[in-house]
């Protein structure tokens, strides 16, 4: 497939042919792009960061180094996903069949994640599969995530738990309510500001 010349691949990456890479996206060394995986624009992949066949990010994200994004996994726009976080697709992960026979891809069923724009998962993560996590939602460093997340929630340990709230430039506030006021204020001033 062809690329656009504004695309930056490390020469150690790994990237298969058929996977899509938008303008202007650095993928950087050894990292593995596997087949029909679509990254978009203006995105960065860190150092040795894995994605799987099938995954697709939104344009914007930032996948530091070492995250694993394993297949079906979506990310959309303005994603951040920090060192070494890993995405997990088996939720009930066996290698052999009860005969003992190892397992083939059609004896499991992919578990799918998705996370919403601008939401932001900390160093070190895991996240079972099977969870939505919300617009401008934060997920703390080290955190498994088991449970949807809202969006702006903060949410961290293990299990994660809601701690609270952040906005979409990740201040952390005391409620939903005061997410929604700081970007009414935040608004009136870009608003005045484009007015002057
Ligand atoms: C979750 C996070 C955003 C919270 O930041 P904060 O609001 O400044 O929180 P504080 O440092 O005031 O911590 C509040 C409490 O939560 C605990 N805490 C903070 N982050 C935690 C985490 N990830 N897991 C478990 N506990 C955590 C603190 O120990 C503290 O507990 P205490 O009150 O008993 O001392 C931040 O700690 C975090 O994990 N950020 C992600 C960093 C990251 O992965 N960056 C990736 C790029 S390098």
């Amino acid at each position: 497939m062809s690329r656009p010349a504004s695309v930056r691949i490390h020469p150690t990456a790994d990237v298969s042919a058929s996977a899509q890479i938008g303008e202007r996206t650095s993928i950087w060394n050894q990292a593995q792009i596997r087949e029909r995986a679509r990254i978009g624009a203006d995105c960065n992949v860190g150092k040795d960061a894995y994605v799987d066949f099938d995954v697709v990010v939104g344009d914007r994200c930032k996948v530091q180094n070492g995250a694993l994004l394993y297949h079906g996994v979506t990310l959309e726009n303005g994603v951040f996903v920090g060192p070494g976080a890993i995405f997990t697709n088996d939720r009930v992960p066996r290698a052999i069949n009860a005969d003992g026979s190892i397992k083939g891809t059609e004896d499991w069923t992919v578990g799918k994640t998705h996370v919403r724009e601008g939401a932001s998962i900390g160093a070190g993560a895991v996240v079972i599969t099977g969870v939505t996590i919300g617009r401008f939602a934060m997920v703390g460093a080290g955190s498994v995530v088991t449970r949807d997340v809202d969006d702006y929630q903060l949410v961290f340990g293990n299990p994660a738990r809601v701690h609270g709230w952040v906005t979409a430039s990740g201040e952390r506030v005391s409620s939903r309510s005061e997410v929604d006021r700081a970007h009414a204020a935040q608004t009136r001033t870009s608003d005045e500001e484009s007015a002057q």
